[in-house]
């Protein structure tokens, strides 16, 4: 009997038996492509001292006790890892083309082999020269680096198994292509066997491998996401491609906490590390403009503020637009449903537009009530206080629940010559740092004593 052909949906990842326009799972368009049916060797095979054989967790623990990590000197780095590079681990870095990726790894994997690790770069996009120009524009020529140009998996692990290193990086994942697959690289068929024998392999010999991905807006090319599973860490490199600044984001991390985010400026000579992001985000503010208003954020351990800008217009179409740029759109849906049903203060036919500045993007909660306020503040054209910061998240209610953090936020802002800030209320006193701090405990009071509503 034939074997029947398999579905797989390269956004999610989802399996099916027959071919769709869209992914049940996932409810993506067009994303169903055909895959042949994967063989397995017997090298895609997990191999290790107790394969099959259950253990008692004391005897693990003290057998395998974690090792310690490898720092890469590159502080933003080692600190969305978690603290440094687990040896034998597998990493995923997404994002999109031509953010910048290769051009961390190379910094990376030149810093690790300085710190001492050996560590190989295969590239299957560009040849061994292309990337040795490219090291020795980012002045890193001299790095005890080895390199190889390679896309066949079989030649791929033929060399990491002569050469031994501790590291090896994979860019990327996408040009790799296994003989033991019928179908064209880049396929999701490609993708997750070459993912899943490199993983294997990697953590059979205590290699840690980082693997790049491209990712697509439309998910046409196989998207990393079949990966996100196969591997302990996923890291995504973001930004916008016409600001300078770059945030490396930790979404997965199983030797560390996730929501790490680490914070590179791009420059005409490789990614820059910037030690104190609030200041470079804050860097190009106006002095207090009508929309504009500073969010006392949190990025995984760090306080980091960044300015939120709203604009509101009316409208010349019959249907008002929501823009949003850095910030959930189905979040600023909610914030203008509560103003308008808590508040009395309609968006109906004007246009809203809402921005994080320097192309970070902002996913916490308790940048809600900044949200709201830079929106009142842009409909009545207003400016808010100088010098304030704002953080609180909105129930649907209208109440302002607190922000986890408070003090840390708070801590920031006054170092950064902040001297007022607008908060929730809450039951426990906070430490203000000296600075004028109003607290209300909802959305219609605070509107109210603000813009006289
Ligand atoms: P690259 O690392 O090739 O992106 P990816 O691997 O994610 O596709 O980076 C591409 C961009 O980075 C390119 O548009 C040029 C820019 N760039 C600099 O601005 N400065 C530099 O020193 C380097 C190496 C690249
Ligand atoms: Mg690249």
């Amino acid at each position: 009997m034939p074997k029947s052909p398999d579905f797989v949906c390269s956004a999610c990842g989802a399996r099916h038996t027959k071919w769709s326009g869209r992914c049940d799972a996932c409810g993506a368009w067009n994303t169903i492509v055909e895959e042949a049916p994967l063989t397995t060797g017997p090298g895609a095979r997990a191999l290790g001292a107790a394969r099959g054989r259950g253990m008692a967790l004391s005897d693990l623990s003290r057998a395998e006790a974690p090792p310690p990590r490898t720092r890469s000197g590159l502080e933003e780095l080692d600190r969305v890892l978690g603290g440094g590079l687990v040896p034998g681990s597998a990493v995923l870095v997404g994002g999109d083309p031509g953010i910048g990726k290769s051009t961390l790894l190379l910094q990376a994997a030149a810093s690790f082999a300085q710190a001492g690790l050996g560590c190989i770069y295969v590239s299957g996009e560009e040849a061994s020269a292309q990337v040795r120009m490219r090291a020795a524009r980012l002045g890193l020529g001299a790095a005890p680096l080895r390199l190889a140009a390679e896309t066949n998996l079989r030649d791929i692990l033929t060399t990491l198994e002569a050469e031994k290193p501790a590291l090896a990086i994979i860019d990327s994942i996408q040009t790799m292509w296994s003989d033991s697959v019928d179908s064209a690289p880049g396929s999701v068929a490609q993708v997750r066997a070459a993912a899943h024998e490199l993983v294997t392999f990697a953590k059979r010999h205590g290699i840690a491998v980082v693997l790049v991905g491209h990712v697509t807006k439309e998910g046409q090319i196989a998207g990393p996401r079949v990966v996100e599973h196969m591997v302990d860490t996923v890291l995504y490199f973001e930004g916008e491609r016409g600001h300078q600044f770059r945030i490396l984001r930790a979404v997965k991390n199983r030797f560390g906490p996730a929501d790490e985010i680490g914070v590179f400026e791009m420059t005409g000579a490789g990614l820059a590390e910037v030690a104190n992001p609030s200041a470079l985000f804050l860097g190009e503010r106006e002095n207090p403009a009508p929309g504009s208003v500073v969010f006392a954020g949190i990025e995984g351990s760090r306080p980091v503020l960044c300015e939120i800008q709203a604009l509101v217009a009316p409208t010349p179409h019959a249907q008002p637009r929501r823009q949003s740029v850095g910030w959930d759109g189905g979040r600023l849906a909610m914030i203008l449903a509560v103003l308008e049903a808590r508040c009395a203060i309609p968006f109906a036919g004007l246009d809203v537009y809402l921005n994080v500045a320097g192309g970070l993007r902002v996913r916490e909660p308790a940048a809600d009530l900044a949200v709201a306020l830079a929106l009142l503040s842009a409909r009545e054209d207003t400016a808010l206080p100088a010098e304030t910061v704002v953080f609180g998240e909105i129930s649907l209610s209208g109440a302002l629940r607190p922000a986890s953090q408070a003090e840390n936020r708070l801590k920031e802002a006054a170092k950064l010559g902040f001297s007022a800030a607008i908060a929730p209320a809450q039951a426990k006193p906070l430490a203000t740092e000296g600075m004028g701090l109003r607290q209300y405990p909802d959305l219609a009071g605070l509107v109210g004593d603000l813009f006289g509503a």
